[in-house]
């Protein structure tokens, strides 16, 4: 059976950008779709049109310069966010509008103050009303997490009829565990006439940490597209991180899914959206943290050093990582230190090295880090002089 692909859908401009202070500028958002484009993501949302004339340009902007991916603009299920949304994407190659409303009771009930038919009624309506205007119409049941299976089923269907192309389930709320999140795309694969005409769409917060594994859990079960942004940015613990689910489809699921993105542009693609929003990259981030691919106990290193794969699964530069990284500290052994010293032109013979490894240890317990001028140093005055 051959591999089946798995759109990425890039939500960096749209939910990322709704984290407080992170807000871009019209000409960064268009810097960072070109290289999202470039990268080969199937679906860039730029935006959210209605929500201020700023975003509009940008959505517009955005739809105008993208070559090759479709550009996706955010509405309520309203007429006039729709419309909006339409108008700024009108110039896109290939354009969509992503529209929907909340179908937990908790929306149902607390936020729209209405009942599960009129939502019923005011999604199918915005559907039509979207095609009216482009082909490529999503449609979102906001907080699908924590709506009830048979009305979900329901929406979908309808909104099916009413010509959606791709139905995006999101666990708004960061609830979903990864057997409940599979589950619920399984039942609606299963349960929903004409789920056949559109793609199923995983949108996962990451309140719970589990928002790379419920999109992964989505596809095992028939998702066939994941929305996730860059570094997983997004409101309160973000969403589901674009670099995470691209790699595990790359790294575990090759023989089933691929994704037709350049995996070696994540580094820099996480720099430009970290640097861009001002958003710094925990160092131990999966895939782009500083120290993704640091070793610095004794025992990895001498295992990395010895054979990469012994403790490394990714090859970096399948990432962008020029290489693995020794990281020299107390915690380190004879084998990265005489590694260290020979990268940087110093073999040193084995009594030289036990010289050097007792004065590595004082430095070390002095400081986080020994770096390569400490060990030019130490090289100078201890070990030169037995010469
Ligand atoms: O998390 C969510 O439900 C959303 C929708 C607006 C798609 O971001
Ligand atoms: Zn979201």
């Amino acid at each position: 059976m051959s591999a089946e692909k798995v759109y990425i859908f890039d939500t960096s401009l749209r939910d990322g950008e709704q984290v407080p202070g992170c807000k871009l500028r019209k000409e960064q958002k268009v810097a960072i779709a070109e290289q999202l484009d470039l990268f080969g993501v199937d679906i860039i949302e730029a935006g959210f049109p209605i929500s201020s004339p700023g975003d509009f340009e940008a959505v517009s902007m955005v739809a105008s310069i993208v070559k090759n991916a479709t550009v996706c603009a955010l509405s309520r299920a309203v007429v006039k966010d729709i419309e909006i949304a339409a108008q700024a994407v009108k110039h896109a190659k290939s354009p969509r509008i992503h529209t929907g409303i909340g179908t937990s009771d908790s929306h149902v009930i607390y936020k729209l103050n209405t009942t599960r038919a009129d939502v019923l009624q005011r999604a199918v309506a915005a559907v039509k009303y979207a095609k009216s205007f482009v082909e490529d119409v999503e449609f979102y049941a906001e907080d699908a997490g924590r709506t009830d299976n048979d009305f979900l089923a329901q929406v979908c269907e309808e909104v099916i009829k009413a010509g959606a192309t791709v139905l995006n389930i999101p666990d708004t709320t960061g609830y979903c565990l990864p057997h409940e999140y599979g589950s619920k795309i399984k039942y609606l694969k299963e349960n929903v006439k004409g789920i056949h005409k559109a793609i199923l769409s995983t949108h996962c917060h990451n309140d719970l940490g589990m928002a790379t594994a419920n999109s992964i859990a989505g596809i095992e079960n028939g998702a066939r597209q994941i929305e996730c942004t860059i570094n997983g940015i997004g409101e309160r613990a973000g969403n589901t991180s674009l670099e995470e689910v691209v790699m595990i489809i790359k790294q575990r699921f090759g023989n089933q899914f691929y994704t037709q993105t350049q995996t070696p542009m994540l580094k820099e693609l996480s720099w430009l959206v970290s640097d861009t929003m001002g958003m710094p990259v925990q160092a131990n981030k999966a895939i782009v943290g500083a120290n993704a691919f640091a070793h610095s106990s004794g025992i990895h290193q001498d295992g990395v050093i010895k054979h990469r794969e012994t403790y490394e699964i990714i090859d970096p530069a399948d990432v962008g990582v020029d290489q693995s990284l020794i990281v020299l500290t107390a915690r380190s052994g004879r084998a990265a230190l005489a590694y260290r010293f020979k990268e940087l032109g110093f073999h040193l013979r084995k009594d030289e090295l036990d010289v050097a490894y007792v004065h590595f240890l004082e430095i070390a317990d002095r400081q986080k880090e020994v770096v390569d001028t400490d060990l030019e140093y130490l090289y100078q005055e201890k070990i030169a002089v037995l010469a």
